[in-house]
């Protein structure tokens, strides 16, 4: 008779115990988070009850469970009995509005929104924290890497003191097929866009913004650093030239979008730049739209994450992965994310390295020594001169490698080199790293 009982109430025990989770916004990463959950409804510790997106009768679909409530009211998914909302619409407003409403509401928050966590990340961990909720990011950085939570927890024993790697696949996708098939970065560009690898506006990728934001985070939780993304240090990878990879080459490297973060004796160095890398290096291994992030810590020394960094499933998975982590949380009385100690340090824009200088001139006689005395006149030591055949008089690419020197005193010999009429387009700096 209790065992009969016990089967009867099973679905109503699991309907208790489950957690609800409403998506907001169905695009890329919310139609593959759905699709997750659909493939996973044999585990019953999640349960998808809403789809929110604006103009809903578009966007729904066949195979979604058919208990689930479609609706293009935020408001009705906030009011409804849904545990957790994933916020998966983009962009800071209606975002951050969302966000803070669900959490005052009392319930978790999950989302893959890199902007709102890097410009309203602690206000909102604070938040979560005063309303007793869970608050998980860890789609927000390298898609479906799970660099985050390996920083947080993985790495928790070590005090790490430089986090640095590729972040942002479009940028990736553009310098390997430069670098494979000589192709100009306008072509580049819009072979990404047609392949997916880009949005239609990708100012954000190419100039490094993108990357600043994920950076900004991963600093916070890494370095244990209050960071914006306007203290991230950012040059675009726009003047990059099929030559730049050949002249790299010769020095036993490639370029890519390399973003760092630092810190060293009380002093923060954050910047996102198309950099030379060592052939060698993990970083110049990686190709196409993948993600790669090396942390250094003091005492374990270095630690390599690597994977998808973006597209809709590997995403969805960490999205995911962070709806367990509500779901747990709930079911043991709330797990609160820790606080971040903004350690106090002082931010600085440049650091010492060698550096990769490239001219393009009218060729005349003379035009080496006349650089040479101004980087002289600037304390810049040169290292060595590199001039491949096959160019043009006219516009003559060569490059200058330099001893380590900072990027003011570059940026001081660059603007008095700028005045000079023998230029045909402005140099091109990038740091060579170790
Ligand atoms: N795609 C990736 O590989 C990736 C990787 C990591 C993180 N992310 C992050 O994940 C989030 C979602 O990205 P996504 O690629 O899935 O974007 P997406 O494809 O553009 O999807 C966004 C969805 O939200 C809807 N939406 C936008 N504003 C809304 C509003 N005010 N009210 C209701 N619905 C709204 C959009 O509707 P419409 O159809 O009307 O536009 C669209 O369906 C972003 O924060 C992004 O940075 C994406």
């Amino acid at each position: 008779m209790v065992t009969a009982l016990s089967c009867i109430d099973r679905p109503r025990q699991i309907a208790q115990t489950q957690c609800r989770v409403a998506l907001v916004g169905f695009g890329t990463v919310g139609s593959a988070v759905a699709r997750l959950l659909q493939a996973r409804r044999d585990d019953h510790s999640l349960r998808l009850t809403h789809v929110c997106n604006r103009n809903i009768a578009r966007k729904k679909v066949g195979w979604i469970a058919s208990d689930v409530r479609w609706t293009d009211s935020i408001q009705q998914v906030l009011a409804s009995d849904a545990n957790v909302i994933v916020e998966l619409i983009g962009g800071l407003e209606p975002a951050h509005q969302l966000v803070r409403r669900a959490l005052q509401c009392g319930k978790a928050v999950v989302t893959a929104n890199k902007q709102l966590i890097a410009h309203f990340g602690p206000d909102l961990l604070e938040l979560a924290r005063e309303n007793h909720q869970y608050l998980g990011f860890g789609a927000c950085v390298a898609g479906g890497v799970p660099v985050l939570s390996g920083l947080h927890d993985g790495l928790a024993g070590d005090r790490i003191v430089q986090i640095r790697g590729i972040l942002n696949g479009t940028c990736n996708y553009i310098l390997t097929r430069i670098e494979q098939a000589g192709v100009s970065f306008d072509d580049a560009l819009r072979e990404a866009q047609e392949a997916g690898f880009a949005e239609a506006d990708s100012t954000d990728d190419i100039d490094g913004q993108d990357a600043a934001a994920k950076l900004a985070i991963l600093a916070r939780v890494g370095l244990k650093i209050e960071v914006s993304p306007q203290q991230v240090v950012r040059r675009s990878i726009r003047s990059l030239k099929p030559f730049d990879f050949e002249y790299a080459h010769e020095l036993g490297c490639t370029v890519r979008q390399i973003s760092t973060a630092k810190l060293k004796d009380g002093q923060a160095y954050l910047a996102v730049e198309p950099s030379l890398v060592s052939n060698d290096s993990s970083l110049a291994r990686v190709v196409g739209s993948q993600n790669l992030v090396v942390s250094s810590g003091e005492f374990g020394g270095d630690t390599t994450f690597g994977g998808h960094g973006a597209g809709g499933d590997p995403t969805a998975v960490a999205v995911v992965s962070d709806l367990l982590q509500a779901a747990r949380g709930r079911s043991r009385g709330v797990e609160l994310p820790d606080h971040i100690s903004a350690a106090s340090c002082e931010f600085v824009t440049d650091q010492e390295a060698p550096h990769y200088l490239r001219f393009v001139v009218r060729d005349k006689p003379g035009i080496i020594a006349v650089l040479a005395s101004v980087l002289a006149s600037c304390d810049i030591n040169l290292d060595a001169v590199l001039q491949k055949p096959g160019h043009t008089k006219s516009a003559l690419p060569f490059v200058i490698t330099l001893e380590p020197c900072r990027q003011k005193q570059l940026d001081n010999a660059l603007a008095r080199i700028a005045e000079f009429d023998f230029l045909a387009e402005a140099p091109v700096t990038m740091p060579i790293l170790s």
